[in-house]
């Protein structure tokens, strides 16, 4: 088959999270099941490139009035063709989606500028996709406009579009003025198309127009449909178009998450051999300032910080915690919303020597977290998939985690009666609160301190799970071929 994936991100060249990881990795596993795979993106000004590129130029209208050109750079990342799209404004900006606190206020044009680019590309190649894929708010009208403004192209009136939804809380809403630019009619303005109570959801928009959509995880696909654990409206529009929404859970790429051969790690260890983590854990301690120590157990943490990651709860909970001056380290790494490193920032200060919090994006301490901690904190609020998880199973960091879409779908939680003894792959706890939050992080030290070997036995467990971008793939690949013949 031939796919075609628009994304706002890709590891390699930009990334600000998880959806980068996957169109990475789901195109190279597709690739590798026999199928043609291309990615289009925006080509920013921050990305890294490889060299060389052959460009081509493309002219299209965006909007009735407006004339907008437009570069296309080819390239290759990692062996799969990459599109980068080009634009004087859009993406020539310093940052991808916000300047540092705000988001863009024409983030709507840019997008919908780049799926514009992309079905061009298409007609403009005489490269005709079998599907389009997709993701996120940001690919959302790629649906629209295929069967809205290419209904007329005979060349398009086979391919099919799947949009998968990573992060249903960023829906793409705008106000009513954005129509006209967006090359959308007034008469579309209407609840079943694109309308929300006045403004414009874009999401919504794909989610209507889409032939096939999925969430990336099987729990989330289920959370997404039920008032409570959705998004605002977005659970009626998902039970609108329920017979073509499924899940499909995401994978970790073991060619790049693997203790035995991660070229970001000082040592190297895997199930058989666990030496290397003991370095590693100490590289990780002499790294973030804190004090060589191979008995305290050390809670690791690399995410966005913003309210989906479950901040509003875990800061109290561990401020309680530290408070107690408990027999622990925290090694904890973030980049995002102000108020939650600076809140980080005051308690590394007050306990200096047992919590380090380093304000960033940093990929290669990323990878020394997961290899030298003991625990992997991820307590999400909702977690879609979530891939950090994922990684620290593989470097035997065990998840402490809140049972949570994504989450709950990959770890297997300890019970309370250890019941499930020979199957746990993790800590966790349910209620998004302070106290189960704050007992969960005790429940895990007291596991390392005072029961080392179950410690142990639910690392091993944890390191012999496997997620597959491959698996992942095959599901893909069937939802490609149902929605093709459908
Ligand atoms: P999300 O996509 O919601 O952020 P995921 O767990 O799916 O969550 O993926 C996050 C990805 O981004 C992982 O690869 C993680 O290592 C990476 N990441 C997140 N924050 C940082 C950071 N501050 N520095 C380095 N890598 C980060
Ligand atoms: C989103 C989600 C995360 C998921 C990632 C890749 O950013 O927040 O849970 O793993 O996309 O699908």
């Amino acid at each position: 088959m031939k796919i075609l994936m628009i994304t706002s991100e890709m590891d390699g060249i930009i990334k600000t999270g998880g959806l980068a990881d996957f169109a990475a990795a789901l195109p190279k596993a597709l690739i590798n099941l026999g199928h043609e795979v291309r990615i289009i993106m925006p080509k920013y000004k921050n990305g890294i490139f490889p060299v060389p590129s052959i460009s081509d130029s493309l002219y299209f209208n965006l909007n009735h009035k407006d004339s907008y050109g437009s570069l296309v750079h080819h390239i290759q990342s990692d062996n799969i063709p990459v599109m980068l799209v080009e634009h004087h404004d859009f993406f020539s900006r310093d940052g991808i989606y916000d300047d540092g606190t705000y988001a863009y206020p024409d983030n709507p044009l840019r997008y919908a500028f780049l799926c514009k680019a992309a079905l061009e590309y298409c007609l403009h190649e005489k490269w005709i996709p079998d599907i389009i894929h997709g993701n996120d708010w940001h690919t959302a009208l790629a649906p629209y406009y295929l069967k809205e403004h290419y209904h007329h192209r005979p060349e398009l009136k086979n391919t099919k579009t799947v949009l998968t939804i990573h992060n249903g809380e960023h829906q793409g809403k705008a106000g009513k003025e954005w129509l006209e630019p967006l090359g959308i009619p007034p008469w579309h303005f209407t609840s079943d198309i694109i309308e929300e109570y006045g403004i414009l959801n874009l999401l919504k928009c794909g989610i209507m127009y889409a032939d096939a959509i999925n969430a990336v995880s099987h729990g989330y696909y289920g959370e997404l449909l039920q008032p409570d654990t959705s998004h605002d409206n977005l659970w009626q529009y998902l039970h609108k178009r329920q017979s073509s929404f499924s899940g499909i859970l995401n994978g970790c790429d073991y060619t790049m998450w693997n203790p035995a051969s991660d070229k970001y790690i000082p040592y190297h260890f895997s199930a058989q051999v666990m030496r290397g983590k003991e370095f590693c854990k100490k590289a990780l301690q002499r790294r973030m300032g804190l004090p060589e120590n191979k008995n305290l157990p050390v809670f690791g943490l690399v995410a966005r910080l913003s309210k989906q990651k479950g901040f509003d709860y875990l800061i109290p909970a561990l401020e309680r915690l530290l408070y107690e001056r408990p027999p622990l380290q925290l090694a904890m790494l973030g980049s995002g919303e102000a108020h939650y490193a600076s809140r980080l920032h005051y308690l590394q200060q007050h306990h200096p020597g047992t919590m380090s919090f380093v304000n960033g994006y940093d990929n290669e301490l990323s990878h020394l977290i997961e290899a030298g901690a003991d625990f992997f904190i991820m307590p999400s609020l909702f977690e879609p998939c979530g891939l950090n998880q994922l990684y620290s199973m593989a470097y035997g960091t065990l998840p402490v985690i809140r049972e949570t879409g994504g989450l709950k779908d990959t770890v297997n939680i300890l019970e309370k009666g250890h019941g499930n003894i020979d199957k746990a792959t993790g800590i966790g706890f349910k209620n998004p609160d302070n106290e189960s939050c704050y007992e969960c992080l005790k429940q895990a030290v007291s596991l390392y301190l005072h029961n080392k070997d179950l410690y142990r036995q639910i690392q091993q467990q944890a390191m012999m799970q496997k997620f597959t971008w491959e698996d992942s793939a095959k599901g893909y690949e069937s939802l490609y071929y149902q929605t093709v013949n459908s």
